[in-house]
């Protein structure tokens, strides 16, 4: 993972807490948000990653795994890619797949197969998803905690290869 580089000029890295305003600012660009509290959670917990992926050393994209302890109905215990967010100025520009890659990677060092959740009218996270081996597994109003914006969400999983699980 240090350093990893699958499309020119991007790079992904694990995230540290000196990433954390950049990480802000990537979410103020794309108009969402992401509670810091939670981050520096995530960043200390052996049972996720967080990603940051740069461009000339700026970063451009963040992403972070969750691991679900218990399962809620048709999404299963295990590893789940738990958000990808680009700087609108980079997209299109491979950053998204590179930092679900180095996700997956990370996952496949550990389990058998990850999960992720998407909002339904999501089409650019679920092409994204779809392109790198992710198969839709059920729809619903909710996954654990999440609850979908407009009412349906999208249960997706991608095997990792034989002998991780
Ligand atoms: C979804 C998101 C992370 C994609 O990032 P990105 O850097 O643009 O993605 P990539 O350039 O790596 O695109 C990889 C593939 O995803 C698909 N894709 C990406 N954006 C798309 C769009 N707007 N419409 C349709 N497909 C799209 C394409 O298949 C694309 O491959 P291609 O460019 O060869 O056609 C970005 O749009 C984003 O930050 N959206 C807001 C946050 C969000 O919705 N996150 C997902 C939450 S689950």
């Amino acid at each position: 993972m240090p350093g990893q580089d699958d499309r020119p000029g991007v790079r992904v890295r694990p995230a540290t807490q000196d990433d954390l305003d950049a990480v802000a600012d990537v979410e103020r660009r794309a108009r969402r948000g992401t509670d810091r509290d939670q981050l520096v959670l995530a960043l200390t917990d052996p049972e996720r990653v967080v990603v940051v992926a740069t461009v000339d050393g700026v970063v451009v994209g963040w992403g972070k795994t969750h691991w679900w302890s218990y399962e809620d109905g048709p999404a299963p215990v295990g590893h789940y890619l738990g958000g990808v967010t680009v700087d609108p100025d980079f997209r299109r520009g491979g950053v998204g797949g590179t930092l679900t890659r180095a996700r997956m990677d990370w996952v496949a060092g550990r389990a058998g197969f990850v999960c992720c959740v998407v909002n339904a009218t999501n089409v650019a996270s679920l092409a994204l998803h779809e392109g790198l081996g992710f198969r839709e597994v059920a729809r619903a109003a909710s996954f654990h905690t999440i609850r979908f914006t407009g009412g349906s969400g999208v249960l997706l999983r991608a095997d990792l290869g034989a002998g991780r699980a």
